[in-house]
């Protein structure tokens, strides 16, 4: 006898859906069409010379680490690494406080298998990052949406939201995952005050913060944290666990990301991790400290803000040309993506199939909402994979995808 195992699945699988963005890049493999959906980092960046030579290294003069079990808490000297690095930021982590993840996605996982209870609640941004969504759902998180705006998190908005209780806040400063856009300096001051004051913790996704192409870097949540400042020296307690990753720095397919936070709070978390897959790759984390150390990061960092600033502009400029004027997209400081506002009345959903019909892809921006409703129907445009030619010819098409969709909204109008 066969198991019917869906009567099997437990209660936390209910309700699960994968994520649309994987679904719609399976439509978007076709070599006609230009893709600017995925968060996909430029292919032509990956420092593929470097990575050979420090896998060789690795093999040759490391290989029994490297091939070996690891600690929990990640590689020695990458810890090292990233504490000296992220001192720069004025973060004062120690090793203690820096754990290696296999990619920022499993810090999320690992994040609600620490903090959510089913039906606990989450405060996150309109729209937000959607694995965050999809890794929270599993432990049967419920949410309190705040919308965001061109500065970021409206945090005039919060007081009510934190009133209600939630669990924690799970926050995008950089370059937000879709929209774009930037905490303002003032509200993210405000933001750690209203965090100090109801006592809620904030978990800052920062996979971007360092892909800046105009303006001045801001401070990190976790360096404004009240409690981070009340102390000269260390990071004992705080009030932020902060997550960055080298999936848009070096190379995604490594799966290298890593969770600063108190020292208590990474104990607990190596205790998760063991039992969800014991430690992230030894190899790839001495692959990844190999290619990093000795100033390459940095210099790769530069190169790699060169070449997507170049295409965010190419981008813009594009949109410019060939968008009709209802039409408005918010103009990223950094990252990878834009958010275009349309018209009210346009179907996303629609929009996505005329855009395929023309060759050229989105993500809708349905995707990105906790709930179901969404005021103004919205897209994500990725300006970091496709190259600036297609970029140009992207924004072309789909910009006749955008202009059928409203006529059609006004001939239904007209209609009706
Ligand atoms: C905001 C945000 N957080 C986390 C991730 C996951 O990154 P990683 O590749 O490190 O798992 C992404 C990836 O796009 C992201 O945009």
């Amino acid at each position: 006898m066969s198991t019917a195992w869906t009567s099997r699945y437990a209660l936390r699988t209910k309700g699960l859906k994968s994520s649309a963005i994987r679904e719609l890049l399976k439509v978007t493999q076709n070599p006609e069409v230009i893709s600017l959906a995925g968060g996909l980092p430029a292919p032509e960046v990956f420092p593929t010379q470097r990575f050979q030579e420090a896998c060789e290294k690795a093999l040759r003069d490391n290989a029994p680490a490297a091939l070996q079990y690891g600690p929990t808490e990640g590689y020695k000297p990458l810890r090292e690494m990233i504490a000296r690095h992220i001192a720069r930021y004025g973060i004062k982590a120690q090793i203690e406080n820096v754990l290696i993840t296999s990619g920022s996605q499993q810090a999320l996982d690992l994040i609600g298998k620490l903090l959510i209870n089913s039906g606990d609640r989450v405060m996150v941004e309109a729209p937000t990052y959607l694995g965050a969504l999809q890794a929270f759902n599993v432990y049967g998180a419920e949410y309190i949406s705040v919308p965001i705006d061109k500065d970021g998190l409206q945090t005039e908005l919060l007081d009510r939201a934190l009133r209600s209780g939630p669990k924690f806040m799970y926050i995008l400063p950089n370059f937000q995952n879709p929209g774009g856009t930037t905490l303002s300096e003032g509200r993210r001051h405000e933001l750690v005050l209203m965090a100090d004051r109801y006592g809620i913790p904030i978990v800052e996704d920062d996979p971007y913060g360092q892909l800046r192409y105009e303006g001045q870097h801001l401070p990190t949540l976790l360096v404004l944290d009240r409690e981070n400042l009340r102390r000269d020296n260390g990071y004992s307690i705080g009030n932020v666990i902060y997550l960055s990753t080298f999936s848009k720095t070096l190379a995604p397919g490594i799966r290298l990301g890593w969770i600063v936070a108190p020292p208590d709070v990474i104990n607990k978390f190596v205790q998760l991790k063991q039992a969800a897959d014991l430690h992230t790759s030894t190899f790839a984390q001495i692959v990844a400290y190999e290619v990093a150390r000795d100033g390459f990061l940095d210099e790769h960092v530069r190169t790699i803000r060169n070449v997507y600033r170049e295409r965010r502009d190419v981008m813009l400029a594009a949109l410019q040309e060939y968008f009709p004027p209802e039409v408005t997209w918010t103009h990223p400081q950094g990252g990878l993506f834009l958010w275009v506002t349309l018209p009210e009345g346009i179907d996303c959903q629609k929009l996505f199939r005329t855009a395929l019909e023309h060759n050229v892809a989105f993500v809708p921006g349905d995707s990105f909402y906790a709930s179901n409703h969404v005021a103004t129907p919205h897209m994500r445009l990725n300006f970091s994979n496709a190259t600036p030619e297609q970029i140009r010819e992207g924004i072309r098409r789909l910009s006749l995808a955008v202009k059928q969709q409203i006529a059609e909204r006004q001939t239904a109008d007209v209609s009706l």
